[in-house]
């Protein structure tokens, strides 16, 4: 029996990568799945190798556009009253970035808070009612290293990984005594195609492969260490390559973290 037998998880941005893997992961542990995304087409084709499994059933497909806020509530209503209640809600869906600030449309920046941040806190304060009324439940936050420092053409990207560990520490201290948990997960570099789809200044799509992604850590090790996360409660998550050591020399030598983070290479 897997240890997420009998357990309901939403995730958001399952189409693609770590969402993707995430979906094997929980499956694999004996998980029933909702699986959002915009794209029904790639949902279908991953839950399509998820039903090769043992276990066909509980495998629920969502089409949602986190930036759609006010779509948000009739569809956790509806997923809720046809599966049942979620006990973990995972906030993945994201947008990144590859433009200098300067350069970058004002309406750029908004579109990656409209994703990244906005729909992330949208769809968790639609789920959280049902969890706070059961007593029970964990969200979980797919942030970022951009969350802990900014970096060259991640202004709004950082911006908004940062948002959100604001908004969830809070949330965090205000529902645990209710019995719902909060983890945030901060990834370094994964390989997905997370730079190909990232924006440019002017909001046209990257298209292109960085060669720090493609040497990434992969999203099926992630996935795991995140599961590792929920069996062991934690409150946060680092996983990738040499790039984490920055978070911590951030934290306790911020100086010589400026100058170091300055001579990397900015893709
Ligand atoms: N890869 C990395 O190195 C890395 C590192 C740190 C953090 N992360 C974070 O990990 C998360 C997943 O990224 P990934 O690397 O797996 O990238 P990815 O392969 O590009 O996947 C992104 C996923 O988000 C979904 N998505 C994008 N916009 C959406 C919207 N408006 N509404 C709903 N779903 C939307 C996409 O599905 P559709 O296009 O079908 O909607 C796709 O499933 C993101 O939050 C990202 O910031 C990634």
């Amino acid at each position: 029996m897997g240890t997420l037998e009998g357990k309901r998880i939403w995730i958001t941005g399952a189409s693609s990568g770590i969402g993707e893997a995430l979906a094997h992961a929980c499956r694999a542990q004996g998980a029933e799945l909702i699986l959002s995304a915009r794209r029904m087409s790639e949902l279908e084709r991953v839950a399509a190798q998820l039903a090769s499994d043992q276990k066909p059933t509980g495998i629920t497909l969502q089409v949602l556009d986190v930036s759609d806020a006010a779509s948000i509530p009739d569809i956790v209503s509806s997923v809720i009253a046809k599966t049942g209640s979620i006990d973990i809600l995972i906030n993945n869906a994201g947008i990144s970035q590859r433009s200098y600030a300067a350069e970058t449309s004002l309406e750029v920046d908004r579109r990656i808070m409209e994703v990244n941040f906005f729909g992330t806190i949208a769809l968790t304060k639609a789920v959280l009612p049902d969890m706070l009324a059961r007593n029970s439940g964990m969200i979980i936050v797919i942030s970022s290293i951009s969350g802990k420092f900014g970096f060259y053409l991640r202004s709004a990207y950082a911006a908004s990984k940062h948002a959100l560990h604001g908004f969830f520490e809070s949330l965090r201290m205000e529902v645990w005594q209710q019995g719902v948990r909060v983890m945030m997960v901060c990834p370094g570099k994964i390989r997905t195609n997370i730079s190909l789809n990232a924006l440019k200044a002017d909001g046209s799509t990257h298209r292109s492969m960085d060669d720090g992604q493609a040497g990434g850590r992969s999203a099926r090790e992630l996935a795991d260490r995140i599961l590792l996360g929920i069996r062991r409660n934690e409150e946060e998550v680092f996983f990738g390559g040499p790039e984490m050591k920055a978070v911590w020399i951030k934290r306790f030598f911020p100086r010589l973290f400026s100058k170091l983070i300055r001579k990397q290479k900015p893709e």
